[in-house]
């Protein structure tokens, strides 16, 4: 799967637009960093590996510009339930923008590299590898240190908010996620609603690249249920909620 040039073209406008829209003081200065590595700002994949996601170019905007979306979605759906939001949208959306920054590298030299060995192409599915000279970071980390390098402030909660955008997918963020006191529990909602839109656009982005005959793996054949019917799982839920 991949972008035509006018879809890459298209995020980067929204990219921007979103930028324009809910950015306030620190528009300037993210203005000139995006404008320092523009050329891989926009063509940079989200990952390396095909059935990991977006591993195609301008995979990273298109990514970014869907993590904003569910974030805001998320937000809106926390507040529905009742759960308490405790961020300003623009703290929301600069988190979301700048989750995966470190993706892109150190700032001046690119992270992924178009993979030339065409074996490690067609057998790992890797379409990338990483720079190998660049200094080890854990991905959040480069982000932060990204933002500091271009003088890019932010508050507390958006850092928070980037570095643990992973999770418990990253052991080392445990100490942050399991809390033996209350008050150590995380006092901002602005970390789960962050990562839960990045693990959903991650997912959604590995269906849209399956649904178009994405895969790695041999096919498996079909088996039929007992009933021989296929119930739309769509309308099952829909009745669910109806019935509540
Ligand atoms: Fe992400």
């Amino acid at each position: 799967m991949s972008l035509t040039p006018e879809q890459i073209q298209a995020n980067y406008q929204k990219h921007l637009k979103i930028i324009d829209n809910y950015i306030g003081d620190r528009k300037d200065s993210i203005k000139s960093m995006i404008n320092h590595m523009e050329e891989t700002y926009v063509m940079a994949p989200a990952s390396g590996r095909k059935w990991y996601h977006n591993a195609f170019a301008g995979g990273y905007v298109d990514h970014v510009n869907r993590v904003v979306h569910y974030a805001v979605e998320q937000h809106r759906l926390y507040q529905k339930m009742g759960g308490t939001t405790d961020y300003t949208e623009e703290e929301l959306v600069f988190a979301a923008l700048f989750h995966d920054l470190g993706k892109l590298g150190d700032g001046d030299e690119p992270n992924y590299l178009p993979q030339t060995d065409k074996w490690r192409q067609d057998k790992l599915s890797e379409m990338y590898q990483y720079n190998p000279d660049l200094d080890f970071m854990l991905i959040p980390d480069r982000s932060l240190f990204i933002l500091q390098k271009f003088g890019i402030p932010m508050s507390q909660k958006e850092f928070l908010g980037i570095r643990l955008h992973d999770g418990v997918f990253d052991k080392a963020n445990e100490a942050y996620f399991f809390s033996n006191v209350e008050s150590s529990r995380q006092k901002t909602s602005i970390i789960s609603i962050l990562h839960t839109a990045d693990f959903l656009a991650s997912k959604v982005e590995y269906d849209i690249w399956k649904r178009n005959g994405g895969s790695t793996i041999p096919k498996v054949k079909k088996t039929k249920s007992t009933s021989g019917k296929r119930v739309n799982s769509s309308d099952g839920l829909n009745n669910l909620l109806k019935n509540l």
